[in-house]
């Protein structure tokens, strides 16, 4: 062999020191943690069009689609959103590779730290959608264009009682402290955040004290910091997957800090909700048409709700309801601010940036006010075909001049036989009695007489009023109460708003009962269930009442009540809803699924503030993971 001819292995021998170097030379400058083996990373392809998780190929064919020949608009509804909830299944990913490469997609950086634990964390709780999680980043979002270190100092400045908030400390893994403390509201929510406590670094979170959500910041600050969060995508190939070490205990100087809280209570909030509205929505411009801004949630025809989520969206009915809600038009206790302060809340309205959690209530199993118990429940045979509600005269400061206009006096008004008389209301007929045709059209109805045998609806209590509650003495009475448990003897459940949410949601959801919904409140679990499919949405004004209750009863032609109208009966199609919303609440609504949203949400937020928000979280593929998991069950149990 000739001098100078370089052999094969040394070349090989050359190459290998040199990439040791490398190595020990990105560690020693980047501090990049090399225990494991680093991957290759999917960038996003922007405007790929059909990505296999976004638009999923053959539908499953066998959901139960209503018949198609019965034109009744509620049976397209339910069809349409039986497809729109089929298509968000079959997105879901199925291994961690594809939770990572999804989450790229979507929201164009990578997972936080410690997103594999989350991951092993989430799965061994049998989670089965992990991809559902928009509502976090969108909660979160908005802070992306607010320094770590003045979102910390925000925190530190919430520290006080007079905020209304209560402190959570997690130190060494542990949640070490709470302050301010009420009852059980601060105890079930240390247990929450406990479960997932040894894959957070060090944190303070503040909870909001009171019912009613807190921050409100204009639509121009929310566009302005939103832009920001934009220019902060960055995917660096190599990330640190862990969080730094940040003395959330050394003195801050918060003097500069203003949390910009006053008392709003008893005001109009659409005053306030306004200016976080889009400048060409119709909270921002009330002379727009009613009826056009109508059209974008509601059916033409018989006036059912067609996209739920708009339909309390207040930038779009906000002016419609706000003589209608009591936190519109007198809420009781807000304490509001047009700062982005980070406070954790258990419900708010669209335009609110509180950061939603699985409300306390849902988590809690000592109140059996609202936890739903399986032995207590009957088939749905079993049940009186009847609309049940009952609760007490919340949701507003109530005197004789205003009590007519909140919403819970105006259902339990609306389904009062006596008070109806003279009431008349439009449903949807059918065109023929022999119902060959499938035909419906809008039809007068006085409803007095199906009120009186359909709806046991009532106050359990008349309590709060301003001064006494004398002078509901001749408008209301009071219904016996109903313990939970005997609620669910009733095929239909009514849902309406007090001062805040209503904790009963989750119990409605489970049970083998069908929920009718009205709310403006969001809450953290709204995107997994689908009007129509999980529930019946209802209008918050309850224009929709009779039409859609007669769609599922049925009104029988020549009987009394009936008012000379026929209706179908669509009982198999509302036992169908009972059964769908029971059995995907007992995948997703479960106390395990509440301690994975914790979890995922309190990675973002201690990503979001940590200084090194741009240089840490997780690069991995998530092969790592998935050949871990392949190893233990010897195949893909997900198929
Ligand atoms: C129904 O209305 C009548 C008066 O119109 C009232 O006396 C009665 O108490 C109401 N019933 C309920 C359950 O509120
Ligand atoms: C409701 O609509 C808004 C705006 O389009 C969207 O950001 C949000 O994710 C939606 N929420 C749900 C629960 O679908
Ligand atoms: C049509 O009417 C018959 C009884 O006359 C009933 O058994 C059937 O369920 C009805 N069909 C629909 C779609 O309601």
């Amino acid at each position: 062999m000739a001098a100078g001819e370089v052999r094969p292995w040394s070349i090989f021998l050359l190459a290998f020191v040199a990439f040791c170097l490398c190595v020990v030379n990105i560690v020693v400058l980047t501090g990049i943690d090399v225990k494991g083996e680093i991957y290759k990373i999917i960038l996003p392809k922007e405007g790929k069009k059909g990505f296999k998780y976004f638009d999923p190929p053959n539908p499953i064919d066998d959901i139960d689609l209503p018949d198609e020949l019965d034109q009744h608009p509620i049976v397209a509804l339910t069809r349409d959103q039986l497809k729109r909830f089929d298509r968000y299944k079959r997105a879901q990913p199925r291994s961690f590779s594809q939770v990572v490469e999804k989450y790229r997609l979507k929201y164009g950086r990578h997972p936080p730290p410690n997103f594999d634990e989350w991951y092993k964390f989430a799965k061994k709780r049998k989670c089965v959608n992990f991809d559902d999680f928009d509502q976090i980043m969108d909660d979160l979002r908005p802070f992306w264009g607010i320094k770590p270190a003045d979102i910390r100092a925000m925190v530190k400045a919430l520290d006080t009682k007079e905020s209304r908030v209560t402190i959570f400390k997690v130190r060494g893994k542990k949640v070490t402290e709470v302050k301010y403390a009420d009852a059980w509201r601060a105890s079930v929510f240390k247990g929450i955040v406990t479960v997932g406590a040894s894959f957070l670094p060090d944190l303070d979170i503040a909870m909001n004290h009171l019912d009613q959500p807190r921050v409100v910041a204009t639509w121009e600050e929310v566009q302005a910091k939103l832009a920001q969060e934009k220019k902060t995508r960055i995917q660096h190939p190599e990330t640190l997957n862990e969080f730094s070490k940040i003395d959330w205990d050394a003195p801050i100087d918060i003097k500069g800090v203003d949390l910009g809280f006053f008392d709003y209570s008893g005001k109009p909030y659409m005053d306030l909700a306004s200016k976080a509205c889009p400048p060409e929505s119709y909270a921002r411009r009330p002379e727009l048409d009613v009826k056009h801004v109508e059209s974008k949630y509601k059916d033409p025809v018989g006036g059912f709700i067609r996209n739920f989520n708009l339909s309390s969206d207040l930038c779009t009915v906000g002016p419609q309801l706000s003589n209608l809600h009591g936190f519109l038009f007198s809420s009781s206790s807000t304490l509001a601010t047009h700062k982005l302060v980070p406070i954790f809340g258990e419900c708010k309205v669209n335009v609110n940036n509180d950061i939603l959690f699985p409300a306390n209530k849902y988590y809690d199993l000592k109140d059996d006010r609202y936890v739903y118990n399986d032995e207590q429940d009957v088939p749905w045979h079993e049940k009186t075909p009847q609309m049940v509600w009952r609760g007490v005269t919340s949701g507003g400061t109530q005197n004789a001049d205003v009590y007519h206009r909140l919403q819970r006096h105006r259902f339990v008004a609306l389904t009062n036989s006596s008070k109806l008389s003279d009431t008349q209301v439009t449903i949807m007929e059918a065109v023929s009695e022999d119902n060959v045709s499938g035909e419906y059209t809008p039809a007068f109805f006085h409803p007095a007489h199906y009120a009186g045998s359909v709806m046991d609806v009532g106050f359990s209590e008349i309590v709060w009023c301003v001064p006494d509650c004398h002078f509901l003495d001749n408008v209301f009475s009071v219904k016996p109460e109903l313990k939970f448990k005997d609620t669910f003897r009733f095929k239909y459940l009514a849902d309406v708003d007090g001062h805040s949410f209503s904790g009963r949601w989750h119990a409605f959801l489970k049970s083998k009962s069908m929920g009718i919904k009205s709310t403006i409140f969001r809450e953290w679990h709204d995107q997994r269930f689908f009007e129509w499919v999980h529930f019946a949405p209802m209008d918050n004004r309850f224009d929709d009442l009779y039409a859609l209750m007669t769609y599922f009863t049925g009104l029988e032609k020549g009987v009394v009540g009936s008012d000379g109208a026929y209706v179908p009966r669509h009982d198999t199609e509302a036992k169908r809803i009972a059964d769908r919303s029971r059995e995907w609440a007992t995948q997703v609504l479960r106390r395990e699924d509440i301690e994975i949203y914790m979890l995922r949400l309190l990675l973002e937020y201690a990503r979001v503030v940590d200084d090194n928000r741009d240089k840490i979280g997780y690069s991995g593929d998530g092969s790592e993971v998935d050949s871990a998991d392949n190893t233990k069950q010897g195949w893909r149990s997900w198929g």
